[in-house]
């Protein structure tokens, strides 16, 4: 990384000071909703919403599929902060970019953070339109030293060695599968290990093999980088994956992925996963 890509706190103060000159929402939770999994953001009532284009010191979005919008707003009297499009590592962000936004939400006083994505799956039990509720992570560029909190550490937001045990937290979860089970999910609900990859390119079958082999039940291209900047500074994490497709590992299979079929599957299940993530937050202990 180099020192021109760094932020620095007074960064992401300046964005924070707009956003809350310009709503009178003060959101407890954040969600990053991902590709094709935007619907929840239109949910939120007395909303304000602002294009990241219009926001100063904000990222802006490339990828089709995704708004581009900040929406807040109250889900089921919870106050919420909600990215309609996230930023991607392949789009060309460095990874503070891409991460930009958590530490914004963190100066708006934002304590608990919820994601969600698409991804293939490498689990054999798994089929497409499932929900994955991450149990854990696979950080593959960030093994490989690809880390949003390379450079100087901010003590402001968090330790230089930040533990990555038990990010994904366990009352979240247990709260996400007694809530899947009262609204008659548990069929399509599945709990996992989603693996980061850098993308844009799928997986070679030699490689889906390794990322299956090593531990992952689902692989994407986000998600990980924003969570490990989250927990970083404090806030509590929940993710969901939506499984868009299976991952070819099979040299006699001739199925292929692409970015179509994926954004079709989102839009048949994510009413269920906006759901989910709804009742989630109305039963957060907070406000
Ligand atoms: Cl198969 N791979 C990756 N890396 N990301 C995906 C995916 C597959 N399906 C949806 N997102």
């Amino acid at each position: 990384m180099h020192s021109k890509d760094q932020i620095c706190h007074e960064d992401y103060q300046k964005t924070a000071d707009w956003l809350l000159a310009h709503t009178q929402h003060r959101p407890k939770v954040a969600i990053i909703c991902g590709s094709g999994l935007g619907m929840l953001a239109e949910a939120l009532k007395s909303q304000n919403s602002f294009q990241y284009s219009d926001i100063p010191g904000f990222p802006q979005s490339t990828v089709q599929g995704h708004a581009g919008r900040l929406v807040f707003g109250e889900l089921k009297g919870k106050i919420c902060v909600c990215m309609q499009g996230r930023f991607h590592m392949y789009e060309g962000h460095s990874l503070c970019k891409v991460t930009f936004p958590v530490r914004v939400f963190k100066l708006l006083g934002v304590e608990t953070l919820i994601v969600t994505n698409a991804a293939g799956s490498l689990a054999d039990s798994f089929c497409n339109g499932d929900i994955m509720i991450i149990r854990d992570h696979i950080n593959i560029p960030g093994l490989a030293g690809l880390n949003p909190l390379n450079g100087p550490n901010d003590d402001n937001f968090g330790p230089r060695f930040p533990p990555m045990s038990g990010v994904y937290d366990k009352d979240l979860r247990r709260l996400a599968k007694d809530i899947a089970k009262s609204l008659g999910y548990s069929q399509f609900v599945q709990e996992g290990v989603y693996c980061m990859v850098g993308g844009p390119n799928f997986e070679t079958i030699a490689e889906a093999r390794l990322l299956h082999k090593l531990g992952a039940d689902a692989v994407g291209m986000s998600t990980a980088p924003e969570v490990l900047v989250a927990s970083h500074c404090g806030m509590k994490v929940f993710g969901l994956s939506l499984i868009t497709n299976k991952v070819v590992k099979a040299y006699e299979d001739t199925e292929q992925v692409n970015h179509e079929g994926v954004l079709g599957v989102s839009k048949m299940r994510s009413e269920y996963l906006q759901t989910l993530v709804t009742e989630l937050v109305s039963q957060l202990d907070i406000n």
